[in-house]
């Protein structure tokens, strides 16, 4: 998919807006994540952090799980806001999480208005795919 400026704005804008929602009281490191998928539809997510501290869940996973639940089966394009500077990029949970439903383009963007492009691919070079599993079994059909 060719990412045009102005779908890197509208997912820009989207995950700058749902940034303002991360629940991020001990980090105070807010995240916004915005998912292009099919239909043109934008799907966001914030960071959710806990009081412990592992069950913290990225923006970025939780954007694709909203996705999923909306019937989504491939992401075309993704920005992600923080206000690092440079622009922060997905942790390698989030990128092996994202390979899972496509190579597409990755806005990395902050709130003073910085922005990279990359990609998952770029991102996550030599990714574990389903392709290196096994056939599964099922006992019935075998
Ligand atoms: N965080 C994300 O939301 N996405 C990332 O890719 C990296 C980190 C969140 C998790 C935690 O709530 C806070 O940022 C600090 O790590």
């Amino acid at each position: 998919m060719e990412l045009t400026l102005e779908i890197a704005d509208r997912l820009v804008a989207a995950a700058s807006a749902i940034r303002d929602r991360a629940y991020a009281p001990y980090s105070h490191f807010q995240v916004g994540a915005a998912l292009l998928i099919a239909n043109n539809h934008v799907i966001t997510g914030c960071n959710v952090e806990n009081a412990s501290f592992g069950l913290s869940v990225c923006a970025e996973r939780n954007a694709v799980a909203a996705a999923v639940a909306g019937g989504a089966s491939s992401i075309l394009a993704m920005a992600v806001v923080t206000d690092s500077s440079p622009p922060a990029s997905p942790c390698g949970a989030c990128r092996q999480v994202l390979s899972e439903f496509g190579d597409f383009p990755l806005i990395l963007a902050n709130t003073s208005n910085e922005r990279r492009i990359t990609s998952v691919g770029e991102l996550l070079p030599e990714v574990f795919s389903g392709a290196a599993l096994p056939r599964p079994t099922h006992p019935v059909e075998s």
